[in-house]
């Protein structure tokens, strides 16, 4: 694995999805191959889970981790080719990356959409700069459309959790949320589990938040969410913004919210989120609460994923 931006760049994800299970028997049990190489993690936009599950994941394999908040420590930065740059942008990010690129093995970046251009958003343009130019892989901790590192800890849970022979049914369900939020996480999610193909996938979402076809690619769309629940072994909760009507909030119905009433008639599904949640509005206090929860299990295993991914790029090396 040279990158890791999308599941494009995953030969086997059964193979990837065990080697993370195999960091999860046993955290240490690589724990030189990062000797001597470092991680420089670069972040755009705020993170909790991607940004601590990464780095312990580096340690894990003896990497020494570099993180820098650009957006807050560093200085503003250039992405359009050929700018005159005679306004509030500082240094061009064909410096920035190749600078990166002298003083890191491998640059994780974070950067979010500005949910305003969705061509711009989607052309990828700030983490694709960044590969040009750094000339070392590049791992992505969330882009503007994809969040490939949340996809594969998502996976992985499934898989740990589903012993029965029959694929399970997962429901990636939208529920409210007071912002505009990116598509990147349903998005890659979508990727992911076409790509797996181990599941039988049925997205419910309220008319008008059709996802990018390129991502969802002939998935089961329903615009019922209580009909698309029943039997469902495990429900998939998150927001996203309207894809059609580019970054804009165009339901607001409080019934999409996740309640122990609307999950009545799933086969007593597992609840996933990639978090972080607004409890009471994306999911009631009394489902996130339960057993049937599994969002904690989930963003522990970010954990696994991120050192499955860096073990396959310091293998490559
Ligand atoms: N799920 C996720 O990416 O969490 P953070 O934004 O906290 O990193």
């Amino acid at each position: 694995m040279k990158n890791f931006l999308s599941v494009d760049d995953v030969s086997s994800i059964p193979s990837l999805v065990d080697r993370a299970l195999g960091y999860k028997a046993d955290p240490f049990k690589q724990d030189t191959l990062g000797r001597h190489k470092t991680l420089g993690m670069l972040f755009l936009n705020p993170s909790m889970r991607t940004r601590i599950s990464t780095q312990v994941a580096a340690r894990n394999l003896g990497m020494e981790v570099v993180v820098f908040n650009i957006d807050k420590e560093g200085w503003k930065l250039e992405f359009a080719d050929g700018a005159v740059m005679s306004e509030g942008t500082s240094e061009h990010v064909r410096e920035a990356a190749a600078v990166m690129g002298q003083y890191f093995d491998i640059l994780a970046i974070r950067t979010f959409p500005a949910l305003k251009d969705r061509e711009e958003d989607y052309s990828e343009q700030y983490i694709s700069q960044f590969v040009k130019h750094a000339g070392i892989p590049v791992l992505s901790l969330e882009s503007a459309t994809l969040h490939p590192l949340q996809s594969l800890a998502d996976i992985v849970t499934i898989s740990e959790c589903w012993k029965e022979k029959r694929k399970p049914k997962v429901v990636m369900s939208w529920a409210p949320h007071v912002r505009a939020l990116p598509q990147a996480v349903p998005n890659s999610f979508a990727q992911w589990i076409n790509a797996w193909d181990k599941a039988d996938f049925v997205i419910a979402q309220p008319e008008g938040y059709e996802l990018d076809e390129k991502f969802t690619r002939g998935a089961v769309v329903m615009h019922d969410q209580a009909k698309a629940l029943e039997g469902a072994d495990f429900v998939y909760v998150k927001n996203w913004s309207s894809y059609a009507d580019y970054g804009q909030i165009t339901c607001t119905d409080a019934s999409w919210m996740i309640t122990p009433e609307r999950l009545r008639n799933t086969n007593r599904a597992r609840i996933m989120h990639c978090l972080p949640v607004r409890r009471n509005v994306v999911i009631a206090d009394a489902v996130l609460d339960s057993a049937d929860s599994i969002v904690v299990q989930e963003a522990g295993n970010r954990v696994w994923a991120a050192q499955a991914v860096l073990g396959e790029i310091l293998t490559a090396f």
